[in-house]
């Protein structure tokens, strides 16, 4: 199924990792759509998708450094309007004639800004202001026909347009929070220079998703495995708007989830969705398939492997169905190659091909979220009707609690690993609300991102009351981060480790001892195996 792009997009050109994903993001948060491509787009491809702005992002590269990322220099004179950030300001200005050079020195983090002159761009922002810098090289001589809007006290062209072709760019980051009027001068450039209409609501794209997923479907069937993730769920949720029964959900459940998910799953999707919804009792299977086995990479594999053999023993038994829905979303797609492939037909086949199908069975896939960013993922599932509590479900690995157990996953040392988590998770889930509460923001700076408990495969000595005890000591993991890529652990207040300490001990039986887990990641991984 091919994700239709709405009738006003901006295409953001990504000229380095993950500057590209920061803008589109904030323009979607201004509510009007865009997507990514990579940076050296022909103008022709990007033309025939017919966007409304271009923008540029910044990059770590120099212009003049050998294998510099480049652009066709045909779209800046498509009569779309462009902008462009730092490395997209300096490509602008050598593309066009003008010149980059090294500044006397380099100029990193917040800058005063001076306004120069009259600004289309930063018109109704004020004289001096404060901006996020982070570069070594500048436009020195700007192209004809375009004039300098801003300075700093290193940089010469902090900023520069030349509206009558309807090119503006900045030296500075618009994108980055601490650029004073970053969204002012994002909306003045979607709103006033390009015309555009905040058109991507979540309503609007609910409409949207299920009139595709209609016309796709018709009136064939879908399955889709449904984990309780964040994804799955709102794949589910918005799936099921669109063609009712047609859908049917399997859950395979390996029992290795958490405490009360897997009678969460069926409250929401089987209660409150009335989803057609298949539980797979596996976890007899799983207990039988993991004894003896203690090394991480094999429990993966054999976690992995046998949760599609599951998966497909259910779907052949189903008539009819010609379609498996996906949760797959967009930073899968972009970070699977979008970037490397330049273009998303070639990676979307690389996802397909993750999923082992038997030999002889075949479903199209439909991946309704393949566009969109985590976060909106979770704004979908909250205009779903989809709880707080799943939507903001931190993530949960897929070989689930058998990573959290070093060495042999046993049926005690599961029990003692759901009871102690269910403890980690309800402290912290409280301690994170605390901070919603104060901040108003679930991303706060001190939020934890995510938390569990791991039980390692060693014992030590306690006493309780009179006597002595030999049992398992429970390792508390909490860590800050935004997206898994590095991490570091929660600095929690010692009265909420105390109070996590106790309760473990006095609550579950056979542990003895809590521990902390001071490491960030690098050097140490957020999972233990
Ligand atoms: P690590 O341990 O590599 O984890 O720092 C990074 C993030 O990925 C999650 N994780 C997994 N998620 N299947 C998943 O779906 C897996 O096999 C898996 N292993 C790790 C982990 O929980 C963390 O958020």
């Amino acid at each position: 199924m091919q994700t239709q792009m709405p009738q006003q997009f901006v295409a953001v050109l990504d000229f380095g990792a993950q500057y590209g994903q920061l803008i589109a993001r904030r323009v979607r948060d201004l509510h009007v759509y865009s997507e990514i491509f990579p940076c050296d787009v022909s103008a022709d491809e990007l033309a025939a998708k017919h966007p409304s702005a271009v923008i540029l992002s910044g990059g770590p590269a120099s212009v003049y450094a050998d294998d510099t990322p480049d652009m066709d220099e045909r779209i800046l004179s498509m009569g779309v309007p462009v902008l462009g950030f730092c490395y997209g300001q300096q490509i602008m200005a050598v593309k066009l004639g003008g010149k980059v050079g090294h500044t006397q020195k380099g100029e990193y983090g917040p800058a005063k800004l001076h306004r120069q002159g009259d600004s289309v761009l930063l018109d109704g922002t004020p004289q001096e202001q404060t901006v996020w810098m982070s570069h070594r090289d500048a436009v020195s001589q700007v192209p004809e026909g375009f004039r300098v809007t801003s300075t700093t006290d290193t940089c010469p062209v902090a900023s520069m347009e030349c509206p009558e072709r309807r090119l503006f760019s900045t030296q500075f980051h618009p994108e980055v929070r601490h650029t004073e009027c970053g969204k002012a001068i994002l909306e003045r450039f979607l709103f006033n220079i390009c015309g555009l209409q905040k058109s991507w609501t979540m309503d609007n794209i609910i409409d949207q998703k299920v009139d595709e997923i209609r016309a796709e479907v018709g009136d064939r069937k879908v399955i889709l495995a449904l984990s309780g993730g964040v994804d799955s769920s709102v794949t589910a949720a918005l799936v099921h708007r669109a063609i009712g029964d047609q859908l049917t959900c399997v859950f395979v459940n390996h029992g290795m989830l958490r405490k009360g998910e897997p009678e969460m799953v069926e409250e929401v999707f089987r209660k409150q969705f009335n989803v057609p919804l298949i539980h797979v009792h596996a976890e007899e299977r799983y207990a039988q398939l993991l004894a003896g086995v203690t090394d991480p990479e094999q429990k993966r594999r054999r976690i992995g492997t046998q949760f599609w053999k599951e998966f497909f023993a259910v779907a052949q038994q189903l008539d009819g169905i010609e379609y498996l829905a996906q949760g797959t979303i967009y930073p899968d797609i972009i970070e699977s190659g979008a970037r490397k492939t330049g273009g998303k037909a070639s990676t979307i086949k690389s996802h397909h091909n993750l999923i082992p199908f038997p030999e002889g069975v075949h479903f199209d896939l439909i991946e309704p979220l393949d566009h969109f960013f985590k976060d909106e993922v979770r704004q979908l599932g909250i205009a779903l009707g989809l709880p707080a509590k799943l939507v903001w479900r931190q993530p949960f690995p897929g070989p689930g609690l058998a990573i959290r157990i070093i060495g042999e996953v046993t049926p005690q040392k599961l029990a003692i690993l759901k009871e102690a988590d269910a403890v980690v998770r309800e402290e912290l889930d409280a301690y994170n609300q605390r901070l919603y509460e104060q901040t108003g923001d679930r991303n706060s700076e001190h939020a934890c991102w995510q938390y569990f408990a791991v039980l390692p495969d060693i014992k030590s000595v306690g006493v309780m009351g009179d006597e002595r005890t030999y049992q398992r000591p429970i390792i508390v993991r909490a860590v800050e981060s935004t997206d898994a890529m590095t991490a570091d652990w929660a600095k929690l207040p010692y009265d909420v480790i105390g109070k996590i300490s106790s309760r473990i001990v006095d609550e579950v039986d056979g542990v003895n001892r809590v521990v902390y887990d001071v490491t960030p990641k690098p050097p140490a991984t957020i999972e233990w195996e």
